[in-house]
């Protein structure tokens, strides 16, 4: 049934610490068996109590706690619970003893005002280390029931990372039971299973994810962008045709200028054409007006949502201007970063190598900034980034699933 690892998150309650932190690789059993533990907990020792299910936003918690939660069996014969979709709460009861679960999104604006008037008997934080430091501080200072522990989990990131310096490390000094986690860790996962994750990483990913260590960033980015794997000369007839399209822009006066042609079949998303002007190379620089005028030759007749660069304003309003649908991209790097390695690792996401030459030119010399790394930040160097920015803008854009 369970793994002895994961029986000492069972067994967590029954322990004097006042904080059990999970970390590791992905894939290891953390996130359910941590909410069974918590739920059981919750539900056996306490009554008329407010509990924070936290994740990075109100939708992943959703995914990754309350529904695997109600499909287990114990949780619904013994209990009766009722997730309320509106006001993001789960109230359980057994007899009359009855707590209510409140869901939180760390990115979520209004989760942090939310939360700020809430005592809790109990916290739960799921990927942790995926979430704003302040937006974790405020969740943890609302635990002011007497009983209440706080129980986080996470994959490893940079070293330098403030929950590993400020908890990992400092587990002893604030009471925490500290547990390690490898796939091996997880019984449910069989062979086939363990070997499909390990070949979905490479680089800082694989050390992170699969040996669950806490590396600093170095190095090319996607390095596990395959140049006969992640490309295509042509699409199979009707593809792109049956794909939904949209056009990512990263905009630059005096910096290149990129749109990128992207189709998604709901599956497989192929980056058809680039359109490329460097004002550095042409000696010209290109007013908002005209760029509006070569995008609107580039987009042609088939008019698509168009995903923008939020810091170019004056280029968006050229482009509303002109009719276009412009949505302002999400420009959250690193979270943009893992999604694109993610899609690239499972060739979910392939570049026509024909058409897309500047592209896949800069994909690869995309590297992590070294000197940033060390001071505990990840980004990647500002040089020849201008087509990895766009893609980031259309990858930000699709929804969590896609990446699970
Ligand atoms: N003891 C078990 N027996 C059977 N299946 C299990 C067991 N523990 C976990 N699983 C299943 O394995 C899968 C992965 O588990 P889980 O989501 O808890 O991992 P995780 O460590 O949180 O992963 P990630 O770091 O990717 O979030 C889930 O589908 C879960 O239901
Ligand atoms: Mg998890």
């Amino acid at each position: 049934m369970f793994s002895e690892k994961q029986m000492k998150i069972m067994a967590f309650p029954h322990t004097s610490y006042d904080a059990l932190i999970c970390d590791g690789a992905v894939r290891s059993g953390k996130t359910s068996v941590m909410s069974l533990s918590f739920f059981r907990w919750a539900m056996l020792s306490f009554t008329g109590q407010a509990f924070a299910f936290c994740g990075k936003s109100v939708g992943a918690v959703e995914r990754n706690i309350v529904t695997p939660l109600l499909a287990v069996k114990w949780v619904r014969t013994r209990f009766s619970v009722k997730y309320n979709r509106g006001d993001h709460v789960l109230i359980a009861r057994d007899g009359n003893r009855e707590n209510r679960f409140y869901l939180f999104g760390g990115k979520d604006e209004s989760s942090y005002t939310l939360i700020q008037g809430i005592t809790l008997a109990g916290v739960l934080l799921d990927e942790v280390a995926l979430m704003p430091r302040s937006f974790v501080e405020q969740a943890l200072a609302r635990c002011s029931v007497s009983g209440a522990k706080m129980w986080f989990n996470c994959n490893p990131e940079n070293p330098l990372h403030w929950f590993r310096q400020e908890w990992i490390l400092k587990a002893q000094e604030r009471n925490a039971l500290h547990l390690h986690f490898l796939m091996g860790d997880n019984p449910g996962l069989d062979d086939a299973t363990r070997q499909r994750y390990r070949n979905m990483y490479s680089g800082v990913f694989y050390q992170r994810y699969i040996l669950g260590q806490w590396v600093m960033s170095e190095g090319l980015i996607y390095d596990m962008f395959d140049l006969t794997e992640n490309v295509y000369k042509q699409a199979p007839t009707g593809a792109l045709y049956s794909s939904t399209r949209y056009i990512a822009c990263d905009y630059g006066t005096t910096n290149p200028c990129v749109f990128l042609d992207i189709y998604d079949d709901g599956e497989v998303i192929r980056v058809d054409r680039e359109y490329r002007w460097d004002s550095r190379k042409e000696r010209r620089q290109k007013t908002d007006q005209e760029y509006a005028d070569d995008f609107m030759e580039f987009m042609g007749k088939d008019w698509c949502t168009v995903l923008v660069d939020p810091s170019a304003a004056s280029f968006i309003v050229a482009l509303r201007q002109r009719g276009a649908y412009v949505r302002e991209a999400d420009n959250d790097v690193s979270d943009g970063i893992r999604r694109t390695g993610t899609l690239f690792a499972r060739r979910r996401l392939l570049v026509n190598e024909a058409n897309c030459m500047g592209l896949i030119d800069e994909l690869g010399t995309y590297m992590w900034d070294d000197k940033a790394a060390q001071r505990g930040e990840e980004k990647p160097v500002k040089q020849q980034d201008h087509g990895p920015d766009a893609l980031r803008y259309f990858v930000n854009y699709l929804p969590d699933w896609r990446f699970e």
